[in-house]
């Protein structure tokens, strides 16, 4: 047996060094390692040797197979570089090039951008502020009535220090009315805090955008062009909205507003529960409480707020059922956008 492994490497060791196309690279495979080849019915005689001589023959025909499976690979690539001239093996520049796992917008982020994009071409700019803001430019500033049930610790995250997680981006028009003089057109998208159970449509985080206009003789009309045009812009010239009545401590009337449901075209299906109308977001006529708060005088500025959920718009835009996929990172998921 030792010697028939001996003879065998020896021959092979002549072959391969001689062998150059990949078909004569196959024939010998076929011939030493193939499933009739010479070592595999070598290893089957193995079973006849007595249990003294096996060990030694099991570790000389594992070697073998080391030496025997360097040697392929030696002549493969013998053959590779050879033939890279071939026909058979030339490079086709035709071919699409491979294209890397490029990465795409967050369904959040392209509709943040998208919305933006459509307030900056009416004349909006982007204004920002922080995450973590003061009781006072979240609550006390906006009107909001110091037993309002949005204060509760229960529904609001709050510091040590008393500082909170902004529960909308509401703060953001009294930073940039107090740091800037009148007329106003601004939004700012971001990023919201609430001590929400999250479930399929509730997040503890979950991101706005707001807006805020203010000038002279601003009234409901321009509100309602702004809007209407922002829904137009978005899903397309057939959406409609509707505002209804509510209350906001910080406009004053207040709104809220629907977009004709995108699915059904007002009809009444699944998705709007047979309303035909798709809850948007709040708005209103800015309180002239919260223009005196931040030194303007009411008599002479009046503005309109509105402010509305990013997810939610995701949601409805995407078809998709449950807010929690927006947080997951599942790269399924994400790669359909
Ligand atoms: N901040 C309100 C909310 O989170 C929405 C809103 C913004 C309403 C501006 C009116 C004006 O529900």
């Amino acid at each position: 047996m030792l010697e028939q492994l001996k003879k065998i490497l020896s021959e092979a060791e002549v072959e391969l060094s001689s062998v150059d196309s990949s078909e004569s690279l196959e024939t010998a495979r076929i011939k030493y390692l193939g499933r009739k080849g010479l070592l595999p019915s070598l290893s089957g005689e193995m079973k006849k040797l007595t249990s003294e001589e096996r060990p030694a023959a099991g570790k000389a025909l594992n070697h073998t197979k080391k030496v025997l499976s360097e040697l392929f690979e030696q002549a493969e690539k013998r053959c590779n570089t050879s033939e890279i001239g071939d026909s058979k093996f030339s490079i086709d520049v035709t071919l699409p090039g491979r294209i890397g796992n490029c990465g795409t917008k967050h369904p959040i982020t392209g509709i943040i951008d998208e919305s933006v994009e459509i307030f900056r071409r009416m004349g909006f700019i982007v204004a920002d502020g922080p995450e973590i803001e003061s009781v006072r430019n979240n609550f006390d500033a906006l009107n909001t009535p110091a037993d309002h049930p949005s204060r509760d610790p229960m529904d609001t995250f709050y510091f040590e220090d008393g500082r909170l997680l902004r529960t909308q981006t509401s703060p953001v028009q009294i930073r940039t009315m107090e740091s800037n003089e009148p007329p106003i057109r601004i939004v700012a998208p971001g990023r919201c805090f609430r001590r929400d159970t999250p479930d399929a449509t509730h997040s503890m985080n979950f991101h706005q955008i707001e807006g805020l206009y203010i000038d002279k003789d601003v009234s409901m009309a321009d509100l309602k062009s702004v809007l209407l045009n922002y829904a137009h812009e978005l899903f397309g010239p057939d959406v409609s909205i509707r505002l209804r009545p509510h209350f906001f401590p910080f406009t004053e009337p207040s709104v809220e507003y629907d977009f004709s449901c995108i699915m059904c075209g007002g009809k009444g299906c699944g998705v709007c529960k047979n309303s035909g109308w798709l809850e948007i977001a709040g708005a209103g006529i800015v309180d002239p409480e919260v223009l005196t708060n931040v030194g303007y005088d009411p008599e002479v500025w009046s503005g309109f707020a509105f402010g509305m959920g990013i997810e939610r718009i995701a949601m409805i835009k995407y078809r998709i059922n449950d807010i929690r996929l927006l947080y997951e990172n599942d790269i399924r998921f994400l790669k359909q956008f």
